[in-house]
């Protein structure tokens, strides 16, 4: 993914947490952020965050395709 490329995360139901984790050798969370239902959330790759995770129901978009995160 290029930098300006983005995601988008759209929460399915209350209480998704997106988890941005840092980039170099050591991975820890930086940043949650709580999405309830229906919120979305449009995020880059940057400097600072190498990987995402989302925990709880939700659609993923990316310019590789779209999923849905497992109930
Ligand atoms: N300050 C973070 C950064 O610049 C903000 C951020 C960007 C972020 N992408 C994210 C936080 C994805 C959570 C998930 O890297």
């Amino acid at each position: 993914m290029s930098s300006d490329d983005f995601c988008v995360i759209k929460a399915e139901e209350d209480g998704v947490h997106v988890i941005g984790l840092t980039r170099g050798t050591d991975t820890r969370f930086h940043h949650s952020e709580k999405l309830d239902r229906g919120e979305v959330m449009i995020a880059q790759f940057t400097e600072h965050t190498s990987a995402v995770k989302v925990r709880g129901k939700a659609v993923i978009q990316t310019s590789h395709g779209e999923l849905r995160t497992e109930e």
